[in-house]
């Protein structure tokens, strides 16, 4: 590199093949400022499969990132979420991709967590969505951030936009449910959002 030659830019792990987690982190980092060359598992096919055996989000948040950066030799960032529902006692919670007993089922999922809270009323069908989303570096040194949306479970689906628990999830404040809400305005209230936007200058501030 010739002297005075701008420093090219960090790169970081997004510990996802999801290219829409992909994109909303970078589109959060761009806000931020922050230098960065974004990879995700796609561009490491031979990356270990981490399985999310943690008691909470953020054991499995840790759990994911650690291995990635060990493999990658990379600052890693990874996030683990799901659907705490008070009536269940913050279930489905880190089972939240599981909970029917099929990982990733998303209708069986929202289904059986309906049937759950059939007989619980109104006044008691508070949920929120969690996210925590950690930042590993291959040296050492680990961060963890929370994001959390809190709102109550409708009786119905409503809703063709997002996934999982989208369609049952009015948000504080709002009428219409997560998945009647257009994409963006989603992202600008949601667990996901909030915790890697509080991630963001942690990533900046690292990379230096
Ligand atoms: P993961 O963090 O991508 O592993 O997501 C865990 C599970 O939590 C998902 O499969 C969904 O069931 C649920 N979940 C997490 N975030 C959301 C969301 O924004 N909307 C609806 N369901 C979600």
């Amino acid at each position: 590199m010739t002297a005075g030659a701008a420093r090219p830019p960090a790169s970081v792990v997004l510990a996802t093949a999801n290219p829409g987690k992909l994109a909303e982190l970078a589109r959060i980092l761009a806000d931020e400022h922050a230098d960065v060359t974004l990879a995700s598992l796609a561009d490491f096919p031979c990356a270990p499969e981490v399985t999310e055996t943690g008691a909470t989000f953020a054991e499995n948040a840790l759990l994911k990132a650690h291995a990635i950066a060990e493999f990658t030799q990379l600052p890693t960032v990874s996030d683990d979420s799901g659907l705490c529902v008070d009536a269940l006692n913050g279930m489905p919670g880190v089972l939240s991709a599981r909970w029917s007993g099929r990982h990733g089922d998303d209708e069986a999922n929202l289904r059986l967590v309906l049937g759950q809270v059939a007989d619980v009323p109104d006044e008691r069908r508070g949920a929120r969505f969690v996210c925590v989303a950690a930042l590993v570096l291959p040296g050492g040194g680990e961060h963890v951030t929370e994001g959390v949306v809190t709102g109550r479970l409708i009786r119905e689906p409503r809703g063709e936009n997002g996934f999982g628990y989208d369609p049952i999830f009015v948000p504080d404040g709002y009428d219409i449910t997560t998945a009647e809400m257009a994409p963006a305005d989603k992202d600008k209230i949601s667990h996901r959002g909030r915790a890697l936007r509080a991630l963001a200058p942690v990533i900046r501030r690292s990379l230096r």
